[in-house]
């Protein structure tokens, strides 16, 4: 069983990148730049949005962080995406969702420039992400793409198997693995709440993704010998035997599943911190106009 480790492959994409800020200074004249707007002061997304600003600072990024009240108006958020849109500064910009739920997270999504969504989530970058048209790709399924990549995982063919219908992980994840090419050329199954035999389906997977959010959910019996597990659960639990009392758990029992695998990614260490580089990679590309050209204002 060999680990796929996230923390180290991360840590050497984000020397590349740091290498690649010099450059760019020197060819663009300006540094990446990307905004973060958190609203309210949910726990989990004050430590995600502090994660990402502190790996802006790693790579030599700039960032900006917006706060913005809990009972913000929709309206006010969506002026100031709209002044970040405008912003020939700032490459790239993330909302850090939840939102609280008087503010439609479809509109404020929408609102975000295509060429700055850095997060993959506007529906024109998912729909050229599914007909294979550049795109900002969302950062877990690019995440979990690096990785396989990384170890030189072969795909073609295999059976991948996803456990998880969510816009931000199992329907990318799904079209990406399916798609022409290298990590892709896979036959996918998309299983979610209403699938019928989920363990036999999870038993015939060449790739397994758990990304349904359920601590523990997979076990040793719905795992094929050889198997590679790619674990995207990231469930929150208090414990005493970490000094912060919490601690991460997978969507996999790891402890079981780990021997029957041929890869496996840890949590934490696995699929996290490639979500984090990936949003770098995104805001480098934005910073270069790789999939959009050049930034023009209010685009
Ligand atoms: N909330 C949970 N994951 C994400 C993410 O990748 N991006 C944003 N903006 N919010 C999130």
């Amino acid at each position: 069983m060999i680990l796929l480790d996230g923390k180290k492959i991360a840590s050497q994409i984000k020397e590349e990148i740091a290498g690649r800020v010099g450059e760019i200074v020197k060819s663009e004249g300006k540094t990446p730049h990307l905004a973060a707007v958190i609203v309210g002061s949910d726990g989990a997304s004050e430590t995600y949005v502090a994660h990402k600003v502190k790996a802006c600072k790693e790579v030599g990024f700039n960032s900006s962080l917006f706060r913005l009240e809990e009972q913000v108006t929709e309206d006010l958020l969506l002026g100031k995406i709209d002044e970040i849109n405008n912003n020939n500064d700032i490459d790239g910009v993330i909302v850090q969702l939840p939102l609280p739920s008087h503010i439609s997270e479809d509109k404020v999504i929408e609102r975000i420039s295509v060429r700055k969504d850095v997060d993959g989530f506007h529906p024109v970058n998912v729909g050229r992400m599914l007909i294979g048209q550049p795109a900002y790709i969302s950062a877990t399924p690019y995440g979990i793409l690096q990785l396989l990549e990384r170890y030189n995982i072969e795909t073609s063919g295999k059976h991948c198997v996803i456990i998880g219908r969510s816009n931000i992980v199992g329907k990318p994840v799904a079209a990406l693995m399916a798609r022409k090419g290298y990590p892709g050329d896979c036959t996918v199954t998309l299983c979610h709440s209403r699938t019928r035999n989920l363990e036999d389906i999870c038993r015939q997977a060449d790739i397994l993704v758990a990304a349904l959010g359920s601590a523990g959910f997979v076990n040793a019996d719905m795992v094929k010998e050889g198997a590679v597990v790619i674990d995207v659960g990231i469930t929150r639990v208090q414990s005493n035997e970490t000094k912060s009392g919490w601690k991460l758990l997978g969507d996999v029992g790891f402890q079981e599943v780990a021997p029957k695998c041929s890869y496996i990614t840890p949590v934490p260490g696995g699929v996290g911190p490639m979500t984090i580089v990936s949003l770098l990679a995104n805001t480098l590309r934005a910073s270069l106009g790789e999939i959009y050209g050049r930034q023009r204002t209010g685009q």
